[in-house]
């Protein structure tokens, strides 16, 4: 049977099964969903009498912080949601910065807080301590961690909340799961650190799917790859991940990013992945646009949980 599949959901390009084997993997178009998600942001903020504002602390002078600051405040601007910078010098206190957040805490027109991360030379939990947990649009506040582990309502961080929507969009594209049901009964293997993992391991339990994590360097590496339905790559090695590492027919999350020369590329070896994969998450143009697109959710998410228990 050779079945075609419609790109309906900024998927590109069109893929082919012969006998339900994959050809080629489809490759996600993160920016194409990112923009669909950030049209309803916009459609729903244009429907709301008090708007959301987001506050960003930003320390320091690091180009790639800088950048990424600059993306949030465009997609904030383009969506409505009020955009604030706090600019500071790499040796500012923590204390000064602390006491600003306390100050935003306590304003009603702030919705959202956001601190840039890394900090130069601050101490980050006391940092993401001070932010009220209802405003941490970041999901980065232990309040916050802990309710995303109890199943709690959360808010929860937006890389993870991004990496969970291209799984979805992939596993829909490929054989969509009968009505009610989740697709679970999966594997995924996260390639990377612990405090990257720890999210995503609650969320994919929602999903029924089963995660396991494993260090870049771990002798095993290539044959846990293998099982993986779904694999999540975020490491910073470019090449790690090569074909004869992937299930066949799995779904691949590449999350690396490693600037060479004037491109940036990510973990997984894109030509040998993509004969063996169902669907890749590429880079650029995947989880990054992504991300930006859930924390404007999460901004919407944490204005709804304020306007719901009134002032703080
Ligand atoms: N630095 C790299 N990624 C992030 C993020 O998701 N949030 C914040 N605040 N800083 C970051």
């Amino acid at each position: 049977m050779v079945r075609s599949l419609n790109n309906t959901t900024g998927a590109s390009p069109r893929f082919i099964y012969h006998d339900s084997i994959a050809v080629m993997a489809i490759i996600l178009d993160g920016r194409a969903i990112a923009a669909r998600i950030r049209d309803k942001v916009k459609t729903r903020v244009e429907a709301m009498t008090v708007k959301p504002g987001l506050a960003v602390i930003l320390v320091g002078d690091d180009p790639a912080s800088h950048l990424y600051v600059s993306l949030k405040r465009k997609a904030c601007e383009e969506a409505g949601i009020r955009f604030e910078l706090f600019l500071y010098p790499s040796t500012e206190a923590t204390e000064s910065i602390m006491t600003q957040i306390e100050l935003l805490n306590q304003r009603e027109d702030v919705t959202g807080i956001l601190v840039q991360l890394p900090l130069p030379n601050q101490n980050t939990d006391q940092v993401i301590a001070a932010i009220h947990p209802n405003k941490d649009v970041d999901g980065f506040h232990r309040e916050n961690m802990r309710a995303l582990s109890e199943g709690r309502q959360s808010i929860v961080p937006a890389l993870a909340l991004g990496i969970m929507k291209l799984v979805d969009e992939a596993t829909h594209q490929i054989s969509p799961p009968a009505k009610g049901e989740l697709g679970g009964g999966r594997t995924a293997i996260v390639v990377g650190s612990a405090i990257f993992a720890e999210p995503l391991r609650y969320l994919f339990v929602e999903h029924k799917i089963t995660t396991e994590r494993v260090d870049s360097d771990d002798l095993e590496l290539k044959s846990k790859t293998k099982t993986a339905d779904v694999l999540i790559v975020a490491v910073g090695q470019p090449g790690l991940i090569t074909g004869e590492m992937i299930k066949s027919g799995a779904i691949v999350i590449d999350v690396g990013t490693t600037r060479i020369g004037d491109k940036t590329v990510g973990d997984v070896d894109r030509i040998s992945v993509l004969p063996i994969a169902s669907a890749l998450s590429p880079v650029p143009g995947g989880v990054g646009p992504m991300t930006v697109a859930m924390l404007m959710l999460n901004i919407l998410k944490a204005t709804g949980i304020q306007n719901v228990k009134g002032k703080m």
